[in-house]
């Protein structure tokens, strides 16, 4: 079982790669995992994802290397599509080519946030940034190869590690007494380590009904991966600070999103159902346990 792990700095990638480590009991338990940064692989260049795919030639690709920069992305419309789109898309034409599978990562950006009630897989998307467009062309690309393949679409995504909201706060905290946070987007702060033990447990229980690729083309497809449970920007401040390990707490005052204007639109509504996710696998901690098991590794 050969894996080619993308994006291995990113906050998702450094926690795959941690998660895959662990990884046993698969087939004959041999596992070799090629884990590359972009220096190794650079996704806004299609010959160079094709020439790593052919020559580590992998039986399934993690692809957890993004152009993230939701606000730039106004500004980098190419960048964002060469790497959001145009590589996912490469990379799944060559698993195709080596009978490979594809596991890749999008975002409730697709969405605009206008509905009531949580999001379902079965929801027409309809991103209101470059991001979110770019994300969406992605899914479409890699849908459209016919490659056995797996589309979590995840939230709010943080961790120890990289730039999020989590570490956005303690930062400012140190120098603030007082903070605004938006309190009128919904959704639900991931953690990387649900989404990366939610992949790997993923991986295992479908190698234990048989062929992987097979039993991806199988049960395969779009699915949510978030934590359970919702809250808003201001809700996740909140439970940030009430943490015991957390010394500086500001005084935090709930703003809406236009009183904090950003270059691209953001979903009001980002609420992703888990309902499909949680029928075919297994339930998923929420999103305050795992917060709570995050900051215990502080
Ligand atoms: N962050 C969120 O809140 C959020 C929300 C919903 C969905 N997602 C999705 O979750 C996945 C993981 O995101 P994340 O939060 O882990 O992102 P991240 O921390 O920004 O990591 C992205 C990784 O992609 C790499 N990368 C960017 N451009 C590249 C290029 N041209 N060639 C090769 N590598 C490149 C980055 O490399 P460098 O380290 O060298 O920059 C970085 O390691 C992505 O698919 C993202 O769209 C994220």
């Amino acid at each position: 079982m050969k894996i080619l792990l993308t994006g291995k700095n990113g906050q998702l990638g450094q926690a795959l790669q941690t998660r895959l480590r662990g990884l046993d009991g698969l087939g004959d338990g041999l596992v070799e995992v090629l884990a590359v940064d972009r220096t190794q692989m650079d996704l806004s260049n299609p010959e160079s994802c094709r020439a790593v795919m052919q020559s580590f030639q992998p039986n399934l690709v993690i692809n957890a290397a993004a152009y993230t920069a939701v606000d730039k992305a106004e500004q980098e419309e190419a960048l964002a599509f060469a790497v959001n789109a145009e590589a996912p898309k490469v990379l799944a034409e060559e698993a195709v080519k080596l009978g490979a599978a594809l596991i890749h990562y999008s975002t409730d950006y697709v969405f605009d946030g206008s509905k009531q009630g949580a999001w379902t897989e079965e929801d027409v998307p309809h991103p209101l940034s470059v991001y979110g467009r770019s994300k969406l062309a992605g899914e479409q690309a890699i849908t459209a190869t016919g490659v056995p393949h797996f589309i979590f679409r995840t939230s709010w995504v943080y961790s120890l590690v990289g730039q999020n909201f989590l570490l956005t706060m303690l930062r400012l905290a140190k120098d603030r007494k007082e903070l605004s946070i938006v309190a009128d987007q919904h959704g639900a702060p991931t953690w990387t380590h649900t989404i990366a033990d939610a992949t790997v447990r993923v991986i295992q229980q479908l190698q234990q009904q048989g062929k992987l690729t097979e039993q991806i083309q199988k049960s395969g497809g779009i699915y949510h991966l978030v934590a359970g449970e919702q809250t808003t920007w201001f809700g996740f401040a909140q439970s940030i600070f009430a943490h015991p390990s957390v010394l500086n707490k500001p005084q935090l005052h709930a703003i809406t999103t236009e009183q904090y204007p950003l270059p691209a639109p953001r979903p009001k509504n980002s609420v992703l159902s888990t309902k499909k996710f949680q029928q075919q696998f297994f339930v998923l901690p929420s999103w305050q346990q795992a917060l709570k098991d995050c900051q215990e590794d502080l």
